[in-house]
């Protein structure tokens, strides 16, 4: 058993307390914060993903739906589906599960979502408004990882903090709220050279690769935080992180498992950012 593993399912279960609270409240109000999440096609992470979202809405007493479509919808008939969210009252959040198939324009279903029902944070009004310090949605990976450094008493100002990874989902919003609270911030991505080099110096690193267990003891700086935001399966088909866990929290002074890591704290974020949309819909007006 090791003391220094970061417990994400207990964090989560501490954040969606609160959000249950909020629920509670918005419910007294006459409003039942309410999630659609739309589906393209029938990958089987994404059914899991979605699943557990669905899950923990009826848990929080939280409304939810479910619009799965076709793998060959076209890109119109898609966006079509978001206005009609975008119209719906019951509806405070969207969250269009990604990747989409190859026939569809991301950017153009993102930017088709209103940015007020925008709860993954990737609109480019709410991109923007989080790299200039502005309230806004902040997307779920990111801000629950900000929540389990918060949790766990993590300083950050003044730390360097290395990123493995750019993704507009992960990597880059990573950067910019850990650089608002005061970090040095290094990117580094497939095209680093000497990765080591970087790694070795991080007070936190934050391995979002997509590649299993790709970092082990050799890349990490003794007394390192690292959090592991991958999922991937590994030889046995077993749930594995980029992160090589065994090796890492032997020199880590803190760490995230997969699973029970960052993934509980996704869906969590995702909850209490629902939660924050219905409630602007009484205080906005
Ligand atoms: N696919 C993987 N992660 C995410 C996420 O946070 N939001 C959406 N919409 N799709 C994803």
């Amino acid at each position: 058993m090791s003391t220094n593993k970061i417990d994400g399912k207990q964090i989560a279960g501490l954040v969606t307390e609160k959000v249950k609270e909020r629920v509670e409240n918005l419910k007294s109000k006459g409003v039942v914060p309410g999630l659609a999440v739309i589906l393209v096609g029938s990958n089987p992470a994404s059914q899991t993903y979605v699943n557990n979202k669905a899950k923990t809405c009826e848990r929080l007493g939280m409304y939810s739906v479910l619009i799965e479509l076709d793998e060959d919808i076209s890109e119109d008939e898609l966006l079509k589906n978001v206005e009609a969210l975008n119209q719906d009252d019951k509806i405070h959040g969207i969250l269009v599960q990604l990747p989409l198939p190859s026939q569809i324009n991301e950017d153009r279903v993102i930017a088709t979502i209103s940015p007020l029902k925008d709860v993954d944070g990737f609109h480019p009004e709410n991109v923007g408004k989080m790299m200039i310090g502005q309230q806004s949605f902040l997307p779920c990976t990111p801000f629950g990882v900000m929540k389990l450094l918060e949790y766990s008493d993590v300083e950050i100002a003044g730390k360097h903090a290395v990123i493995i990874g750019r993704s507009n989902i992960v990597g880059k919003p990573m950067g910019q709220l850990l650089l608002q609270k005061d970090a040095t911030v290094t990117y580094c991505h497939s095209r680093t050279k000497d990765l080591h080099s970087f790694t070795k110096q991080a007070d936190i690193l934050v391995v979002a690769t997509g590649r299993a267990k790709m970092i082990d003891a050799s890349y990490i700086k003794e007394g390192a935080v690292v959090i592991d935001v991958g999922i991937n399966r590994d030889e046995n088909n077993k749930l594995c992180g980029d992160v090589d866990f065994a090796s890492a929290q032997e020199v880590a002074s803190k760490i995230t498992p997969v699973p029970g890591g960052v993934g509980p704290m996704t869906i969590a974020m995702l909850m209490e950012n629902t939660c924050l949309a219905a409630e602007n819909t009484l205080t906005n007006k």
